[in-house]
């Protein structure tokens, strides 16, 4: 059941000139969030910020009754929140969408770029609870940009590239070498990110025959299925991305990728 509810702050903790992470303190007790779900937050008292934001939930420590979002800076509503303060109160709806999909065997590649490496803590712990093996491939425009490497280490192997060379190998991350790795030792690519960086991934997929998973990051309004504005094309026609996704396997979406 979706919860509204009003959360304080307990910490906001820079990671970079852009990227924070935002810790809340809950209420009641956290239900079971599943990978890839995601809030709703209302930035409050901002005078011109009036819609939800969606975030994807990166941790949850329900004994402590704690959620944490990984937020990247890129507009007003993201700006006004890292300028919040501890104390402070955010209203959040949530759980919202659907989840990825967790395997009860396999070795999987997890795909993260920017903001795109939030729902990847959960993901990861569920995985290891199934004892499936993973490796976190980390993509950035330079070194700076490559977060949170030490908490995905817990999970399994990290592997980095970035756009300027500054950490890891050279390139976007489907130039990593990972993948000209023969025989190709995935069973399944998960992926979130920029939209052209998922797409070039679930490419991928298709050159390896291999399923993929992406969790969209399409711009939200109501988050409830009524406003229409984060539709996507699907073969089952069009899909809001808010109720039926955010996590769609690349098969369902009109990507024209294995073209
Ligand atoms: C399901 C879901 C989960 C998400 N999870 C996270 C997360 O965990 N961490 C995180 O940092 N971000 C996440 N996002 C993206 C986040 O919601 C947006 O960055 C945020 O809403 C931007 O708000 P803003 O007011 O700062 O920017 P705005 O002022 O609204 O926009 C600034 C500029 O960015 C563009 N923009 C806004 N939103 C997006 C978007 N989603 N994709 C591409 N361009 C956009 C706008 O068109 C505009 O040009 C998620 C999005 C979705 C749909
Ligand atoms: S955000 Fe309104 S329908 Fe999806």
């Amino acid at each position: 059941m979706k919860r509204i509810q009003d959360c304080t702050i307990s910490k906001i903790t820079w990671l970079n000139t852009d990227s924070y992470l935002l810790e809340l303190d809950v209420p009641d007790e956290i239900p079971v969030l599943a990978p890839g779900q995601f809030a709703e937050i209302r930035i409050g008292n901002s005078p011109d910020v009036f819609l939800r934001r969606p975030f994807s939930f990166l941790d949850a420590d329900v004994e402590n009754r704690k959620l944490v979002f990984f937020i990247k800076r890129i507009g007003k509503g993201t700006r006004h929140l890292g300028e919040l303060h501890p104390g402070e109160t955010v209203n959040i709806i949530y759980p919202l969408g659907n989840h990825f999909q967790v395997p009860e065997k396999g070795n999987v590649l997890i795909v993260g770029g920017g903001s795109g490496i939030a729902p990847f803590i959960l993901l990861g712990k569920e995985l290891q609870k199934k004892g499936v093996g993973m490796t976190f491939l980390l993509g950035g425009k330079a070194g700076s940009d490559i977060l949170l490497t030490d908490r995905f280490s817990q999970y399994g192997d990290v592997l980095i590239t970035t756009e300027d060379g500054s950490k890891g190998e050279k390139g976007m991350v489907t130039d990593h070498s990972v993948f000209t790795s023969d025989p190709f030792p995935f069973t399944m690519i998960y992926a979130c990110g920029p939209e052209p960086m998922m797409k070039a991934v679930a490419r991928m997929s298709c050159l390896k025959n291999i399923p993929c998973e992406v969790s969209l990051e399409n711009l939200m309004a109501c988050g409830f299925g009524v406003c229409l504005c984060c539709i996507v094309e699907t073969t089952e026609g069009n899909l809001c991305v808010c109720t039926e996704g955010p996590v769609f396997n690349t098969n369902r979406l009109k990507w024209q990728i294995c073209a």
